[in-house]
């Protein structure tokens, strides 16, 4: 057992939305935490060195949480049981392969809203065994929901749950605008539009039972209102432009796992 249980190489937003979810949770206290950043960062009370060995070498995880590009710039060796990390297209066989830690590498794709512990991760466990499983799955349960999805799947996470916050507010930013185009303050736009999209959200989570069709349907009384706006979004075919977004999506990721 080392000093650590968990060290982390890099101390930036997404780190700090993952310990500040550890700690709510109970998983590890601040003591069990070490952390490397290079500026001399408010760690709240947290280990914090600029020491990329030191930390590599007295955790028994150690948390990937840097750039790709500055993981791809720096060299540090590492002795601890498993290598979790949470860096954009770099895949575990690279990681393993540069830190000479192959076969102990967890990947995790997180997404932005971990933030606020509302967070979906990915989780490709190659191989390890049940315990670093778990304990990883459990720090990312800690900012939202975690569910083990093999590494070759990863390119078709990244265009639904890595990016997937981007359409969501992109889909927000269109209705606040047409709130606004019809008629509405801007600030009356927002609160309604952003109501309406928590609100519908919450209802698809109240009835799994419900088709997406039938939960539209439902709204769509015959010569009414909405059937309307429905009418010109298939009209449009806004389903075929958002599937061809996630695909163009899907293909950047592939291009830039071979880039590495
Ligand atoms: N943000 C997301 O939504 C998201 C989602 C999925 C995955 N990720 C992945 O999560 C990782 C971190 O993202 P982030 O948004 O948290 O980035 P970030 O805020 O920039 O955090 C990275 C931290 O690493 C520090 N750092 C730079 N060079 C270092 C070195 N040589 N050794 C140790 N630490 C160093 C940075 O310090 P300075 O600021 O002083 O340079 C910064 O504090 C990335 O690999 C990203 O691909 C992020």
């Amino acid at each position: 057992m080392k000093k650590y249980k968990l060290g982390f190489i890099g101390y930036g937003n997404m780190a700090k939305a993952i310990i500040g979810g550890i700690l709510k949770s109970g998983i590890l206290d601040k003591s069990q935490i070490a952390l490397s950043d290079p500026a001399s960062k408010d760690s709240d009370g947290i280990f914090c060195t600029n020491d990329n060995d030191y930390v590599a070498n007295n955790s028994d995880y150690l948390f990937l949480s840097v750039k790709p590009q500055v993981f791809k710039s720096i060299n540090f060796s590492c002795t601890a049981d498993c290598v979790i990390s949470i860096m954009a297209g770099t895949d575990s066989a690279y990681i393993g392969k540069k830190l000479n830690m192959q076969g102990k590498v967890i990947r995790v794709m997180p997404n932005t809203p971990a933030q606020i512990g509302m967070g979906v991760a990915a989780i490709a466990v190659n191989g390890l065994d049940k315990k670093h499983n778990d304990f990883c799955k459990s720090i990312f349960d800690s900012v939202g929901q975690a569910y083990f999805i093999p590494e070759d799947k990863f390119d078709a996470v990244t265009c639904v749950s890595g990016s997937g916050p981007a359409y969501v507010y992109y889909f927000a930013d269109a209705m606040i605008k047409g709130g606004i185009e019809n008629g509405l303050d801007p600030e009356i736009s927002k609160t309604l539009a952003l109501g309406t999209i928590i609100g519908a959200c919450e209802m698809i989570k109240a009835h799994p039972e419900i088709p997406l069709e039938t939960l539209i349907q439902n709204v769509c009384s015959k010569g009414g209102t909405t059937i309307e706006a429905v009418r010109i979004l298939e009209r449009d075919d806004v389903c075929k432009t958002v599937v061809d977004a996630m695909t163009a999506c899907r293909i950047r990721s592939e291009e830039l796992g071979k880039e590495q």
